[in-house]
């Protein structure tokens, strides 16, 4: 998909540029053409000759080559390239890009650039929450520019939060995703649940399980990438989204998200349903927080309603429900039982057996099975990957 592509890729003053050095190599590998330019204190991070050997191609800088006087013409640069990414973008060059200042070649580039332009904001967690910053962000969306959400984990200031550049693998899934989108779900209305559902105990204290929501938002990102338009009711995660065409309800409970799930079912074409919904809940949650005792205590549960199991009785003739299952044995038998109890057109599976697969990892291994039982098995992918297989598996059967 990224085959004879050519990429522009501007390297900003930011730690994260260490991490253009693999991109480069990444999208070279993928069969893309890469020019690379560079802010001037994108070279305090990374040399120039690291990022010009790998890409094959000179680094452009200056306005004026060295010495030479030749002009570094940015309207070529800008017309050349099939796609500006802007990786890492520093806060400095997002304000400026936001703001039409234009005091670099980078920065020259693009405003002449025509192509898309797609950018990865990397800074500390404070400077992205910033007012200023995020003002800048949602300028540049609403432009049309292609945002790459950075990430949670640790930071290089050694704090914890949002703010690390993506990943550059993800960089290029999102690159081949947006070459080879072909816009087969225009028109259609989806609806994916995703996350964990915290189930309270007291104020303080709930029952939760450690679906981070990966798979659902990657899932609900791919489905608006094929041209639906997506409600994604999500658990507490500490994930955004990155494309527009999803509307995100943020719920608590299994009973919000049983509730919500009601509400839009009807409207929806496609229903994805990847939450780790709570079977169970607490009988009553303590209006107090508990006190310590040492006589021990005893939470009685009740079941949670089964989300998939109510829109499975609801669905009509034109409806398609995509239904999980995350099985520890008899895998296929369990998933195939699972799919007529529940009423799914498509179910996925993927065992807490297999290494890398499941819960927390960035990668999935699944199982697609039909309503007819056949099966496909795919292989251990990342899991923005694995959206990309289930999404074009809906779209084929529902086009069938
Ligand atoms: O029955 P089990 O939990 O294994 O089924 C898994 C499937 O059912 C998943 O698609 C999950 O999102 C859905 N589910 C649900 N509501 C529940 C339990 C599971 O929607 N209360």
């Amino acid at each position: 998909m990224l085959s004879g592509k050519r990429i522009l890729l501007g390297v900003t003053g930011s730690i994260a540029a260490y991490k253009a050095a693999v991109l480069v190599r990444l999208l070279v590998k993928a069969g893309a053409d890469v020019k690379v330019i560079m802010t001037p204190s994108a070279k305090e991070f990374i040399t120039p000759l690291t990022l010009s050997t790998l890409s094959k191609n000179p680094v452009e800088s200056d306005f004026v080559k060295d010495q030479s006087g030749v002009w570094s013409n940015h309207v070529e640069l800008g017309l050349w390239a099939d796609v500006l990414m802007i990786a890492p973008a520093s806060a400095n060059t997002v304000a400026k890009m936001a703001n039409g200042f234009c005091d670099n070649l980078l920065s020259a580039v693009y405003l002449s650039a025509r192509c898309p332009v797609f950018f990865a904001p990397a800074m500390d967690l404070d400077m992205l929450q910033h007012q200023s910053t995020q003002t800048n962000i949602n300028r540049l969306v609403s432009f049309g520019n292609h945002l790459i959400n950075p990430e949670y984990g640790e930071l290089a200031s050694g704090l914890t939060g949002t703010g690390r550049m993506a990943e550059p693998e993800e960089i290029v899934i999102q690159l081949k995703s947006f070459f080879s989108t072909n816009l087969r779900l225009k028109g259609k209305k989806a609806l994916v649940t995703a996350g964990p559902t915290y189930e309270a105990i007291d104020p303080v204290r709930f029952i939760g399980n450690n679906s981070t929501g990966k798979m659902g938002f990657a899932i609900a990102e791919e489905l608006a990438r094929q041209g639906a338009e997506v409600n994604l009711i999500s658990g507490p995660t500490h994930l955004s989204l990155s494309v527009p065409n999803v509307t995100i309800t943020k719920i608590t409970s299994a009973d919000d998200m049983h509730r919500e799930a009601l509400k839009h079912f009807p409207a929806s074409d496609i229903a994805v349903l990847s939450a780790a919904v709570a079977d169970f809940k607490p009988l009553t949650k303590a209006d107090q927080k508990i006190k310590k005792s040492t006589a021990g205590l005893t939470i009685e549960l009740i079941q949670n309603p089964d989300i998939a199991a109510d829109l499975g009785k609801m669905k009509r003739e034109d409806q398609f429900i995509v239904g999980f299952a995350l099985e520890t044995e008899n895998e296929q038998a369990h998933a195939e039982k699972k799919i007529k109890a529940k009423n799914f057109d498509l179910i996925v599976l993927n065992s807490l057996n297999d290494k890398g697969a499941g819960f927390g990892h960035d990668t999935n291994r699944i199982t697609l099975i039909d309503k007819k039982l056949n099966a496909t098995k795919f292989s251990l992918k990342n899991k923005k990957e694995v959206a990309i297989d289930i999404v074009n598996a809906i779209s084929e059967h529902i086009h069938a």
